[in-house]
């Protein structure tokens, strides 16, 4: 009874009395009036102020002063992967896992702006040595081990619909992973934040591990961010279809948040604005920005309490055998922080150039959809760098290793030593 002694213990009872308060129906925060949020136009598009951000951006990268953080805690249930989402092998003709794709991109701009560029990961319990092992098998792809955090996120107690604690076994107390919004816990319990601060960094790139399309460390971005003096910043791209399941971007006038598609009235997700778009068209990527400082002052704060009715694997009442019973698990999310930052920058994506996430396995969002856009975007970058490509004239799927350029202009820089593999589909560099 040890080990349930210690579960028992580590319970945050305030944070329980929240817990049997969502469950009660109490809503912790009431939408209210709503409004589009200010945009600024997608990095590849020329707009005021993005010069300035550029540079801004590229001297933060240059200072050594931004590190990468990627959230991979979740289970790839909807793929249908056995094994880390991250691991899963996207790359059309080379097989590169996400993981991979990532590494790749995280080593050209430490060679590109000569910096350390940390890269933090955020595996769950499920996944947490699975993930370490991928790369350890991978030797780090290159990066250096001591240049990658695994950082495991933490767990919060289910419920029974009464309130009261359950059992996963007579010694232990059922828990479930604390959703994406954990990272900021798991960043201070970890020392990464401590860490990361004596070495410099002062600013996290956070992307998801399901978007090999991610423009990783955009310094446009964090430029703006930085500029801005925000605290947290957020990409989005325009939604056109009002059935899209993304969560949108508002604000209230003040603040801006990210509500949830299934937050908000089909009626109000479909009205249009006097441009014809829809009045609400943020669709949240899950990319940001986040000042260090404000990340450690999230890992304390009471963010909202997101509750899912399940059938969880538990202990009846008295019994000693777990059987599937009603459960309530909770999770909160990385993006109900935005309205705790009292500044934050909404910068629009290019969808084609910046998101494609791999969520299911047909339909949209899936494989198919992913690898689409991945060949899209490497043939727009070829044409777009003046090299000439068997590979793009000969049509059919194309692809460019993970980490061989950050786009068009880079893929230029390369050109000499570029050559092509694979009936010259696959484009690489020689050396
Ligand atoms: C998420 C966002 C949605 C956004 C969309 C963009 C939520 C609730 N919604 O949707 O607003 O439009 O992405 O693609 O997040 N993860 C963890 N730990 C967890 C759970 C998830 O690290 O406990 C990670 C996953 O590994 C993944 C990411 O968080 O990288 C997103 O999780 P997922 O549950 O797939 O989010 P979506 O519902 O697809």
């Amino acid at each position: 009874m040890e080990r349930l002694a210690e579960d028992i213990s580590s319970i945050d009872w305030d944070l329980y009395e929240r817990q049997k308060k969502a469950l009660r129906g109490a809503k912790e925060a009431e939408l209210g009036a709503i409004e589009a949020p200010n945009l600024i136009p997608p990095s590849a598009q020329p707009h005021e102020g993005r010069e300035d951000a550029l540079a801004a951006g590229e001297e933060a990268l240059r200072k050594g002063q931004v590190a990468i953080i990627t959230v991979a805690g979740g289970q790839a249930s909807r793929l249908g992967f056995d094994g880390p989402k991250g691991a899963f092998p996207l790359g059309e003709i080379s097989g590169a896992s996400l993981f991979q794709m990532f590494a790749g991109q995280i080593r050209r701009l430490r060679q590109v702006y000569s910096c350390a560029l940390p890269w933090v990961i955020q595996t769950g319990p499920g996944n947490h040595l699975e993930t370490i092992a991928f790369f350890e098998k991978r030797n780090y792809f290159g990066l250096g081990s001591k240049t990658i955090d695994f950082v495991c996120q933490g767990t919060l107690p289910a419920l029974a619909p009464n309130g009261d604690l359950l059992l996963s076994a007579p010694d232990r107390l059922f828990r479930n992973p604390d959703g994406h919004g954990g990272v900021y816990r798991a960043l201070k319990v970890s020392g990464t934040i401590p860490r990361l601060r004596a070495a410099g960094i002062s600013t996290l790139f956070y992307c998801q591990v399901d978007n090999p399309l991610v423009w990783m460390a955009d310094p446009i971005f964090i430029g703006h961010h930085l500029l801005a003096k925000a605290r947290m910043s957020v990409k989005v791209v325009e939604k056109t279809d009002p059935a899209e399941k993304v969560g949108l971007v508002v604000t209230d006038g003040e603040r801006n948040r990210c509500v949830e598609y299934s937050d908000i009235s089909e009626e109000l997700q479909a009205e249009c604005s006097d441009d014809g778009g829809l009045r609400f068209r943020a669709g949240n990527i899950a990319i940001h920005a986040f000042d260090l400082d404000f990340a450690e002052e999230m890992a304390e704060a009471s963010l909202l309490l997101h509750l899912a009715r399940k059938q969880v694997l538990a202990l009846p009442n008295g019994g000693l055998v777990a059987e599937e019973r009603d459960g309530i698990k909770f999770e909160t999310f990385v993006f109900d922080a935005l309205p705790l930052a009292e500044k934050a920058v909404v910068q629009m994506a290019d969808r084609s150039l910046e998101f494609a996430p791999v969520k299911n396995r047909s339909g949209v969002d899936s494989i198919q959809t992913s690898k689409e856009a991945l060949a899209a975007r490497s043939a727009r970058w070829l044409e777009e760098s003046g090299l000439t490509s068997e590979a793009t004239s000969a049509g059919g799927a194309i692809e460019l290793q993970a980490g061989l350029c950050l786009g068009p202009e880079d893929l230029r820089s390369r050109a000499e030593f570029i050559t092509q593999t694979c009936a010259g589909r696959l484009v690489k560099v020689s050396r």
